[in-house]
């Protein structure tokens, strides 16, 4: 069954959409850091590049692991790049904008090296958390498109979905280079993306739901590639 919610942007005065605050803004104060000073008495400041003199002069409320704390955005995007997986995650024509926002976000949480946006390009980021920041994004216009980039960047592409033919995920080798690939809520995964798939894999149920959420099947299979593929000894302790 889809499971799609109504699209619902926020807009400013003038119409356009504007990037509301997601439920870690919502306890404005409970996360992160104050200034500096405050938090370090008597330490000097920091003065290697990483460091944003704004943060630290004002305090640092971002979503972002300790290890960053008060370092610039770019100087966080740079360092995970130096140790980004080979494991890219493609959304086929997703029409639910928190869906993506969870995939977004689960995929920074992976070191995932980029995610590819097949369909449409604007989406409301409020799901992401602003985890989009420090992601790479790609948009596609069409699946034929996307499958025609894995190749050139020699990925192999697998399909997720629970469609007849496929094999358990739970079992499967998964490639290191690799592009797992995500059907749209509803339809599930196209015959064009299933045919330019090394394999598709399913994510074995039990229960009565014909399918899971689409951001939470993402988030099961991105683990399933860390579990055969991560380094744990550099995960985050
Ligand atoms: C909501 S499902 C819809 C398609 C599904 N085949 C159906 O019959 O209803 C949307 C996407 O979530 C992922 N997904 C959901 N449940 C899954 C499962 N059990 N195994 C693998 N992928 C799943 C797939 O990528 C799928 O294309």
């Amino acid at each position: 069954m889809p499971d799609q919610q109504p699209e619902v942007p926020e807009t400013g005065t003038q119409g356009e959409e504007v990037a509301g605050p997601g439920p870690t803004e919502w306890g404005e104060g409970r996360h992160g850091v104050g200034p500096w000073v405050v938090e370090h008495p008597g330490q000097p400041l920091p003065t290697e590049p990483n460091f944003d003199p704004e943060l630290l002069a004002e305090g640092d409320r971002r979503n972002v692991v300790d290890a960053y704390r008060y370092w610039a955005r770019e100087a966080i995007v740079a360092d995970i790049d130096t140790r980004r997986h080979p494991l890219h995650i493609a959304i086929e024509n997703f029409e639910n904008d928190a869906n993506i926002g969870t995939v977004v976000r689960t995929a920074n949480a992976f070191a995932v090296d980029t995610v590819h946006i097949v369909g449409r390009r604007r989406w409301n980021r409020r799901g992401a958390m602003v985890t989009d920041r420090y992601q790479h994004l790609m948009h596609h216009p069409d699946v034929e498109s996307l499958l025609t980039w894995a190749i050139r960047n020699d990925l192999t592409v697998v399909a997720i979905d629970n469609t007849p033919g496929s094999v358990p995920l739970e079992t499967a080798e998964l490639p290191r280079e690799c592009l797992l690939l995500f059907g749209q809520e509803g339809p599930g995964v196209s015959a064009a993306a299933q045919a330019g798939a090394l394999m598709t894999c399913s994510i074995a149920q039990f229960g009565s739901t014909r399918s899971i959420n689409a951001g939470v099947a993402a988030g099961i299979a991105m683990h399933s590639w860390i579990r055969q593929h991560g380094d744990l000894d550099v995960a985050w302790k």
